[in-house]
């Protein structure tokens, strides 16, 4: 964003009030230390009121007003919710859902991302704004749609259908290449002419791994080419203008690796739930995600709620205090700007009851003087700006890895990447780490520990990856059901994990599941041995919830094994072994080893089960030992983290906390402290300038 400050502000939809609350509202937004709104999200029905004829009239005056105020302005083309005309005169711009119903207008986001004429038509109304606003001063950014995919990400119809075959026929270049990779000589899929590659709509049974997984990057990248329209209009009009689309964390449908690419900055919406303890490590995980999808580089918080959602089945307020906390904690971890949905809270709508900045109740209600009070801290916070944090722990994340461990019919339903990312960075979050997420086929050399949680698909550009950064000395954390498929998608042969046995010495023969629920059509007796005398006799470790760990001599390990428990080969000697499974078929097998590398101080870890937390914790104590890495030893509830000159302190709990040997100038009373103690107030956030 073209600011020298700290961002604060949020949504403003003026679409929806009278000229005296726009005058009240810019009073208001330089009493919170606004400094900038989006604009325009949801006004594509008052610029473009009928087909072709656009009334920009309104806009220009508000984004005249808000210049004036000095609210720089992130101005929305406004392609996110077409009006009601669109879809009446062009059908085939409405998005058909798998099951062949028409999503209607009278909602949002009611397009098809495939439609030509949709295409045309936000090609025509954004060229209409870049020409109007493209080199207004108030404009410090332009946001292009808002949270594509967030309800609609495809459609289908024809339009589709032919754009993802030119899609494949790019992907694959033959016909015969892609029979290869979708592996359609089995169940008879064999397709003989290009008309009979089809979207995976309705079928009998499982439709072919290989053709979902597809689907879904071609669902992202048909998405992303709407975003590049955009954007190469906006650039043209005034390319020093920075673009941005607000992203939804870590969303499944869009890979934002690749899109990444496509924004001039990060930005992101995050909405966690206050009625849930792990409400500000989930803000974390957004925040580290967001830094590293920009390289390192500040991202923006596009949007939060003030308060309370609405759109929950009941919808916790943020407790006193928390409003500040969370959103400081976001700063700490690389945003450059704190904005909110919305600005005012609606008095009609779908959003009437989701907390606005300026709440019904006006300026008395506890939410506005939370507001007042960030804009306060933000201001003084403003040493913080641009600065970057270094992570020396990388968490490993890739969308087709999401999406082919998805489409695989087996071996278990769950969507273990995606947890296993939430559950190992929670595990550093806890400890009061920072972590960066990388691609797999980055660069990863500059990283001290490496976690892989249950990297499925694990591409011969990873495994060279791996292998750099142990002989650069990194720690690599490798956890089940990684490795089991190739670049081209297929079973890896000869042992899981095939790739990089080098590295971790070790080999998966075979995987057993347990916490299984039995699938015992028409029986829900409880066996009795004096009567069910064959099958009482019979034992069934595989319904096991857990399964617990030992140690060399058999002592207990802290932390128990869940979900499944690899048959590991042991390849290499050298391979330690830091624990066993205790119960199960697989008693006294190795669950997690270690071998060092071949030079320098890096190791290959492999966890051969789904730890629970407990266990996460002791290993990560373990491996944050041998990489060096000095943990923060605060107390219980309280973080700290430094950026750039500023140290942010952190206390989540509701008791104030003291701390001590802090030193440096607060920011927001500028009292100078020296090794002196500090309280900590209740859900606080407390900055120390250098
Ligand atoms: C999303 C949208 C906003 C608003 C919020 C409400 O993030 O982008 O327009 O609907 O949800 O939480």
């Amino acid at each position: 964003m073209l600011i020298d400050r700290l961002a604060y502000g949020g949504d403003y939809n003026p679409e929806q009030w009278d000229d005296a609350t726009i005058e009240r509202d810019l009073e208001l937004m330089q009493e919170a230390g606004v400094t900038v709104v989006s604009v325009g999200i949801f006004s594509w029905a008052f610029l473009e009121p009928e087909p072709g004829r656009y009334e920009l009239g309104w806009l220009r005056s508000l984004v005249d007003r808000l210049h004036a105020a000095g609210i720089g302005v992130d101005l929305a083309t406004a392609t996110a919710s077409p009006p009601p005309w669109l879809g009446r005169q062009y059908p085939e711009t409405l998005p058909i859902t798998r099951e062949g119903h028409v999503l209607r207008w009278g909602s949002r986001q009611a397009y098809n991302p495939s439609s030509q004429v949709f295409r045309d038509k936000i090609a025509a109304l954004v060229q209409t704004l870049a020409n109007e606003f493209a080199h207004h001063p108030a404009l410090v950014a332009w946001h292009i749609n808002n949270e594509y995919a967030c309800h609609v990400h495809e459609s289908f119809d024809a339009e589709t259908e032919g754009r993802f075959r030119a899609w494949l026929q790019a992907k694959y270049g033959s016909l015969a290449a892609l029979n290869d990779g979708w592996g359609t000589a089995f169940w008879s899929q064999r397709l003989s002419a290009w008309d009979e590659v089809i979207l995976p709509g309705l079928t009998p049974t499982y439709p072919n791994p290989g053709q979902v997984a597809d689907y879904r990057q071609f669902c992202s990248d048909t998405l992303l080419e709407l975003h590049l329209l955009e954007k190469e209009i906006l650039h043209r009009a005034n390319p020093d203008i920075p673009v941005t689309t607000n992203f939804l964390g870590l969303l499944e449908s869009l890979d934002y690796w690749k899109w990444a690419k496509h924004v001039d900055f990060i930005s992101n919406d995050s909405y966690p739930d206050p009625a849930d303890p792990r409400g500000a490590r989930s803000y974390a995980f957004e925040a580290d995600l967001m830094r590293s999808l920009g390289g390192g580089k500040p991202f923006i918080q596009m949007e939060q709620a003030p308060n309370q959602v609405q759109w929950r089945e009941r919808n916790a307020v943020k407790r006193p205090g928390q409003y500040a906390l969370w959103s400081l904690q976001t700063v700490a971890r690389g945003a450059d700007g704190i904005l909110n949905f919305q600005w005012r809270q609606s008095k009609a709508g779908a959003e009437t009851w989701h907390s606005g900045m300026v709440p019904h109740a006006g300026s008395e209600a506890r939410t506005w003087r939370e507001v007042v009070g960030l804009g306060r801290q933000l201001t003084g916070a403003a040493a913080v700006l641009g600065g970057e944090i270094k992570a020396d722990v990388a968490l490993l994340l890739d969308w087709q890895n999401f999406w082919a461990q998805e489409a695989a019919v087996g071996p278990v339903e769950e969507k273990t990447a995606l947890r296993g990312l939430r559950d190992w960075h929670a595990s550093l979050f806890e400890r009061g780490h920072v972590a960066d997420f990388a691609h797999p086929e980055a660069d990863l050399t500059g990283y001290r520990i490496i976690i892989v949680p249950s990297l499925f698909r694990l591409t011969e550009a990873a495994a060279t990856r791996l292998r750099e950064a142990v002989a650069a000395g990194a720690q690599v954390i490798v956890t089940f059901l990684s490795g089991w498929i190739d670049d081209a998608g297929h079973a890896v042969l000869g042992g899981y994990l095939r790739p990089i046995r080098d590295i971790l010495g070790v080999r998966v023969l075979e995987m057993a599941p347990f916490s299984v629920v039995p699938y015992l059509p028409g029986t829900g007796e409880v066996l009795d041995p004096e009567i069910d005398r064959v099958s009482a006799a019979i034992v069934a470790p595989a319904a096991a919830p857990l399964v617990d760990l030992v140690d060399d001599f058999g002592a207990p390990w802290p932390g128990n094994a869940r979900e499944g428990a690899d048959d590991l080969a042991v390849d290499d000697e050298r391979v330690q072994v830091v624990a066993r499974f205790g119960g199960t078929d697989l008693a006294g097998r190795p669950a997690i080893t270690m071998l060092p590398g071949a030079r320098g101080s890096g190791a290959g870890w492999y966890v051969a089960t789904n730890l629970d937390s407990r266990g996460r914790d002791t290993l990560l104590a373990r491996v944050l030992d041998s990489a060096g890495i000095v943990e923060p030893g605060l107390p219980a509830g309280v973080s700290r983290t430094k950026r750039g000159p500023v140290t942010f302190w952190l206390n989540h709990t509701d008791e104030p906390v003291i701390v001590r040997g802090v030193t440096g100038r607060r920011c927001d009373t500028g009292e100078s402290l020296a090794a002196a103690e500090m309280v900590l107030p209740a859900r606080t956030a407390v900055l120390i300038e250098d």
